[in-house]
């Protein structure tokens, strides 16, 4: 790939970057009123406001241009038509077939499956070995086979009209002895999600699982309790899960970008097949959106454009998620998984070390408790933090004046970013400098469709940086040494296997664990 710094583009940027330091967003306000107007954008349930953003129109004229250049226009109908664009893997990005009404002939009859499953549990149709109808759901998967399901139950709550959902992602036993003590084997029903059906953590916890199940209902309950969503069938198969209950998961769907398939059937489980294609339908519009809309006006474009410029000509090495619902509690976790497995990468998609970008560190929490804790550092910090404010205007809680002091939280913060209050007439400490770049994203609520929407945007939005920075952002090898490395140390850990060969460092730490293990003093 030619040299991403040295494209006209690029370059352009970098000059009117050093000719608008200093540039204060108040000025920007200031020289025009309707700064909002030309700043903004809606779709459906969304409304994405980017005029708090050291962005001008000859910025925003320039990023444009840089989209252009990188071609984010042929990309996106490259991802559409499913091209095999995620090359190291050699598979194309079929998340957006996967929430197309019309979509590829094996993800229809996968979603047809789905329903039916879906259907038949809710109904009480499909029940546990003794016959009682299922009450509780625990959804075992990790990454991406987890973090897309449990945010969307959560955040969907006002929704849930099914089953109690749990959620177990992690090899420390404590989380799965904790979701066990709290349901019944005869009423639970477990899903075994993951893509490959190798990882560690998914099959240790689904064999605590089947153990606990069968100990109480014997081996010939499997089949009814367990559901497995995965691209390797026979593994399942292996596993003890019945042919009739095994979704497939298309290879050509990176965990991150799942919840729209058969992973996400602990969300319909928990809120309807109406409501769950509800939220594909919202995920479909943004795609059309995406897919359709001039770079200028495009939401995704223009969310990604923005985090380029506030990461790369600004400095901005962290980015802020911080949803004003407390429902939406898990999204910064899920967003944080999108952004950093998709993007977090130095070598780029023609195996040459980036010059530019990669994912910034992406963190938060819901408001307004992150104000008394973090909020000190994006006000006041030394390092440029961006973030992302994500409001919806109406809350499902309506309690007292509750919500209208969370919006007005909300909206304090990104004017006290942008403003700031001048060091003239107060101690230095009191000062704020401002200019602290922010988006705000107002929900008309969080629905099923708006949802839907909300995911899809930051999903594209992860794909135009990708684009333009030269990365593969459906891949993700960064995890597999230290997979290696795990498998290895096991039988070490256990006592099985003498420990040697490792550096000083490991070879103390695995000593210590092994004699903490016979219960000695390490
Ligand atoms: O460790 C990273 C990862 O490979 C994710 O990308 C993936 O979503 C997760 O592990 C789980 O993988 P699987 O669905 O194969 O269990």
């Amino acid at each position: 790939m030619a040299s991403l710094k040295s494209s006209p583009a690029w370059k352009a940027l970098e000059a009117h970057r050093k000719k608008t330091t200093g540039l204060h967003m108040r000025d920007l306000f200031a020289d025009d009123k309707d700064r909002l107007k030309a700043m903004s954008v809606g779709l459906g349930g969304l409304f994405l406001d980017y005029s708090k953003n050291r962005v001008s129109a000859e910025t925003y004229a320039l990023l444009i241009d840089l989209a252009r250049e990188a071609d984010v226009e042929g990309w996106r109908r490259r991802m559409a038509t499913g091209e095999e664009i995620n090359t190291t893997e050699g598979r194309p990005a079929l998340h957006m077939a996967l929430r197309d009404p019309g979509g590829n002939e094996e993800i229809i009859s996968a979603r047809k499956v789905m329903e039916r499953i879906c259907r038949d549990v809710r109904d009480g149709k499909m029940t546990g070995a003794t016959g009682k109808p299922f009450q509780a759901v625990v959804h075992i998967g990790t990454g991406g086979s987890h973090l897309g399901s449990a945010m969307v139950v959560r955040a969907l709550e006002a929704y849930r009209d099914g089953p109690d959902i749990h959620f177990v992602s992690n090899v420390d036993g404590a989380q799965i002895a904790q979701v066990l003590d709290g349901v019944v084997p005869e009423t639970t029903l477990f899903i075994a999600a993951s893509k490959s059906f190798t990882t560690e953590e998914t099959l240790t916890n689904a064999r605590t699982a089947y153990a606990w199940l069968t100990e109480s209902l014997g081996d010939g309950a499997v089949p009814a309790h367990f559901i497995a969503v995965t691209a390797n069938a026979g593994a399942a198969r292996d596993f003890g899960i019945g042919e009739n209950l095994i979704l497939p998961l298309a290879e050509g769907v990176a965990g991150r970008f799942s919840v729209w398939s058969g992973v996400g059937l602990a969300v319909s489980l928990a809120i309807g097949w109406e409501n769950f294609e509800a939220m594909l339908f919202g995920a479909h519009d943004m795609d059309q959106h995406f897919l359709d809309t001039p770079l200028d006006a495009n939401m995704p474009v223009i969310l990604g454009l923005i985090g380029i410029w506030n990461i790369d000509f600004l400095g901005a090495e962290a980015f802020a998620v911080l949803p004003y619902d407390q429902g939406l509690g898990l999204f910064p976790n899920y967003l944080r998984q999108l952004e950093m497995e998709s993007n977090g990468k130095s070598i780029g998609r023609d195996g040459t070390v980036l010059e530019a970008g990669g994912a910034p560190i992406v963190f938060g929490e819901p408001g307004t408790g992150g104000q008394h804790a973090f909020y000190q550092a994006i006000h006041q910090g030394r390092r440029l933090i961006a973030s992302d404010f994500i409001v919806p205007l109406r809350t499902h809680h309506p309690t007292g004046d509750h919500h209208q002091r969370l919006l007005a939280n909300a909206f304090a913060q990104s004017k006290a970013l942008m403003k700031g209050r001048p060091g003239d007439k107060q101690p230095p400490h009191r000062a704020f400098e401002g200019n602290r770049p922010s988006n705000t994203i107002l929900m008309d609520w969080v629905d099923p469709f708006t949802l839907g929407q909300l995911i899809a945007l930051y999903e594209h939005k992860v794909f135009v940086q990708a684009v333009i920075w030269g990365i593969n952002p459906f891949d993700q090898w960064g995890v597999e040494l230290s997979k290696e490395l795990a498998a290895a140390i096991l039988p070490e850990v256990q006592g099985e296997t003498a420990s040697r060969g490792h550096d000083s460092s490991t070879q103390g730490l695995i000593a210590r664990a092994r004699k903490a293990k016979e219960g000695k003093q390490p």
